[in-house]
């Protein structure tokens, strides 16, 4: 075997499933764990593949294993190890060996980390998928400068998911941390696909009475259907499980209390500085954080009596099916024009066209709608997604199923934060006379900010202005 041109750092779940999955694609590769064990294990378990894989007892061993040019992935958890591990890496490596970041990072840190005075070529990719995509095929979000992508192309792609139509779901998206800035957004769009989903089930289960198996049908159904997906599919296999211990439904006996590790955070934060409104998804960050505080809920319960109501009538399994439709939607329109408002103020020509097909495969938001999206996002470039024919036929036909279901769920206490919050995007987006006008005359009123009239006179102060300007 010739020496490896790749090698990884990190054998934890996501590098060991990369690691192999690279090696099993044919390429050689050389591996190192801090914890010298760890990387003895993952040989030895390797199987016929661990001819291909090189173990390290070093992190010198791992460079000197290798052949130029060196690509090395790096999956360590993302944040300080990132960097300390860069920095051990700084002695061994020659200016034209490249570094990649495939953790879920910060693209801030990762625009850091490229541009400013690392002694090698750096680039960040976002890697989704979990584990067993990671092993058998994940969706791949490559940043990093054109020559960084030519180099490690051949690889990416052979071990990446491929669509329906065989195109692999990997891509250069942009210079530096676009690759992780793209990865943010689609977890932010995961946190909402799941939320929207945890909404529905909610509906069926304390709206319409709705037991564990039944509810897992439903998920089933809608998943021959437009919502076609990834985490519906997932979603009717969780609500379908049979508890071991109990022998009753394992979802009736799950902790109602969402854990995260930030990623859909940064995405809410990265909107608010970006001015880029994402409700849908800010409503899922919101909603877990609000699930996290178990005595707090149990403690508003026992004062005021417990919020959902059985419906009375009038919402049918169809209604909900169309509303997380529109949800979905509605929801990816918002992550797409976040997009574009990033593209404009990092200078970054993000391809929102080839940022949805390369999510049609592999990754956790996979879904049979992405095709679609990626179609309509290529007519008029820029464009919002909900302003698109396709998909505002689509929004025609569903809408008044989500404003059903979002009206009944107010009247029966039913909280739905993130299919209510598509639901206002939607109709403020509808509205070209809104109700901002009153926003600007309270701002003029106490700090003389000044409007523009809708007449064009240049008159950018209310009367109210002589009473402040004699009180000054
Ligand atoms: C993926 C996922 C993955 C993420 C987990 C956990 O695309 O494979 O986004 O990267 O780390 O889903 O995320 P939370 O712990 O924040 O839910």
């Amino acid at each position: 075997m010739s020496k490896p041109q790749i090698g990884l750092i990190g054998l934890g779940t996501m590098g060991a499933a990369l690691a192999m999955n690279i090696a099993e694609k044919g390429f050689p590769i050389a591996v190192w764990n801090r914890t010298g064990s760890v990387t003895q294990a993952f040989h030895a378990q390797a199987g016929a593949l661990a001819q291909r894989i090189v173990p390290a007892a070093t992190l010198s061993d791992l460079v000197a294993a290798m052949q130029g040019p060196r690509a090395i992935i790096l999956m360590v958890p993302a944040g300080q190890a990132v960097d300390d591990q860069l920095a051990a890496l700084a002695p061994l490596l020659r200016p034209e060996d490249l570094v990649i970041d495939a953790g879920n990072a910060n693209f801030h840190d990762t625009n850091r980390r490229a541009r400013g005075g690392l002694p090698f070529r750096f680039m960040g990719i976002g890697v989704s998928g979990g584990e067993d995509g990671a092993r058998h095929g994940p969706s791949i979000m490559a940043g990093g400068t054109a020559g960084d992508w030519a180099q490690v192309a051949p690889v990416l792609q052979a071990i990446a998911a491929r669509a329906e139509d065989g195109t692999p779901c990997a891509a250069h998206l942009g210079p530096d941390g676009a690759g992780h800035f793209v990865k943010a957004v689609h977890n932010g769009i995961e946190y909402a696909d799941m939320q929207m989903i945890a909404e529905t089930y909610g509906v069926l289960r304390d709206g319409l009475g709705l037991e564990a198996p039944a509810i897992a049908k439903t998920f089933a159904g809608w998943n021959r259907g437009l919502l076609r997906s990834y985490l519906v599919e997932i979603s009717a296999e969780v609500a379908g499980a049979s508890d071991p211990v109990t022998g009753g439904p394992l979802l009736d006996m799950i902790v109602d209390a969402a854990g995260q590790k930030g990623t859909g955070r940064w995405t809410a934060i990265e909107a608010q500085d970006l001015g880029a409104p994402i409700p849908v998804i800010e409503a899922a960050v919101m909603a877990r954080n609000v699930s996290a505080r178990r005595a707090e809920r149990a403690a508003g319960e026992a004062l005021y009596g417990p919020a959902p109501q059985p419906l009375s009538a009038g919402l049918t399994l169809e209604d909900l099916e169309n509303a997380l439709i529109a949800g979905k939607i509605l929801c990816y329109a918002q992550g797409f024009a976040m997009m574009t408002a990033a593209g404009q103020q990092f200078g970054w020509a993000l391809d929102r066209p080839a940022i949805a097909r390369v999510w049609r495969a592999g990754c956790i938001i996979r879904s049979a709608m992405l095709n679609d999206m990626a179609s309509a996002l290529a007519e008029e470039p820029g464009r919002n997604l909900m302003l698109k024919p396709f998909f505002a036929d689509l929004l025609r036909d569903t809408m008044p199923a989500l404003r059903r279901v979002v009206a009944a769920g107010a009247l029966h206490g039913l909280a739905l934060p993130a299919l209510g919050a598509g639901l206002a995007w939607f109709d403020m987006m509808r509205t070209a006379r809104g109700t901002a006008n009153m926003i600007q005359g309270q701002r003029d009123f106490f700090g003389l900010h000044g409007f523009e009239r809708l007449d064009g006179l240049d008159r950018p102060h209310g009367p109210w202005a002589q009473d402040h300007n004699e009180k000054t």
